[in-house]
């Protein structure tokens, strides 16, 4: 494993031991508050992972007691307007979003505000039975940033998602898994491990296959039902023009167990 400054990086994976990246956020004294620097340094390992022939999958945690606690209240502290609009502060965020592969968030503890918008910016969240989402924002005068009345309202719906941006209460792990928000809840020194699992069982898959199905799916937010129906389409005719579309069909039909090459 890396130590970076704010990241910890480590690699695994049952048939090729470097496909599964997992990426911890490593700054414990603020609960992994996500100061500019440490997003900066998040952005540039997950577009170094994105471009990796080995990753097939990305892993981002915490630690068992926060996944993070928001965007660094110190650092935005003394603010001004002029200084968040001329940099355009936070909008580096959204370069997660493009990430091709696929990222799961293994969240235990506090997931919020910008803890919160992070993990709904990976593509599944497994969350421990400790864990605690919310968009605090308004009790510090201020409103999400990064996905939080955007992402969460898609997800969990108008009601829910008022209520928590309105109120900055905690959702706990069993109702953000009710609400949609999170796939599913495990004991808390189990979240990581089953995360693993699950981006393990990913990388068992075609990588050109496994970035359609992201992308496909990441669509049904971006478009009408149309559209994103006909893209569907679209991309699963382009499976056919790859050998791993034969090889999964040919290992049905012949009853053996499909060896995708990633081609
Ligand atoms: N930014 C900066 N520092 C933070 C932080 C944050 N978001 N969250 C926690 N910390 C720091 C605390 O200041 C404290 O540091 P010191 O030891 O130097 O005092 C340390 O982490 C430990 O925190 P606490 O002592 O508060 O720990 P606790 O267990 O008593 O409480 C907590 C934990 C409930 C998470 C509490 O820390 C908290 O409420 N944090 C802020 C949560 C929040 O409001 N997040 C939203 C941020 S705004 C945002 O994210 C905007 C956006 O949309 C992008």
């Amino acid at each position: 494993s890396k130590t970076l400054e704010y990241l910890i990086l480590s690699r695994t994976g049952s048939t090729n031991p470097r496909s599964v990246a997992l990426v911890q956020l490593n700054r414990p004294k603020a609960l992994n508050a996500l100061c500019d620097p440490l997003m900066a340094e998040l952005n540039v390992v997950l577009k170094e992972l994105d471009a990796d022939p080995d990753v097939k999958a990305i892993v981002l945690t915490g630690s068992e007691k926060a996944f993070a606690a928001g965007a660094d209240i110190k650092e935005m502290q003394a603010f001004s307007y002029d200084q968040v609009i001329n940099r355009n502060f936070i909008a580096n965020w959204a370069d997660i979003a493009k990430i091709r592969k696929p990222v799961i968030a293994a969240v235990n503890g506090f997931a919020l505000g910008g803890g919160c918008e992070l993990a709904m910016t990976c593509d599944i969240i497994y969350a421990g039975e400790n864990a605690k989402f919310a968009q605090p924002e308004i009790k510090l005068g201020t409103i999400a940033g990064a996905g939080g009345t955007q992402r969460l309202t898609r997800v969990v719906g108008k009601s829910k998602s008022m209520e928590m941006n309105l109120t900055g209460d905690f959702v706990g792990a069993k109702e953000a898994e009710q609400a949609g928000l999170v796939s599913k809840v495990f004991p808390v020194d189990k979240t990581l491990d089953e995360a693993l699992k699950l981006a393990d069982k990913i990388a068992q898959m075609s990588l050109p296959v496994i970035i359609l199905a992201k992308e496909a799916v990441n669509k049904a937010y971006e478009t009408t039902l149309t559209t994103g129906l006909d893209f569907e389409r679209r991309s699963f005719h382009s499976t056919f023009g790859l050998a791993d579309r034969t090889e999964g069909m040919t290992a049905f039909v012949n009853k053996r167990v499909a060896k995708f090459e990633d081609k």
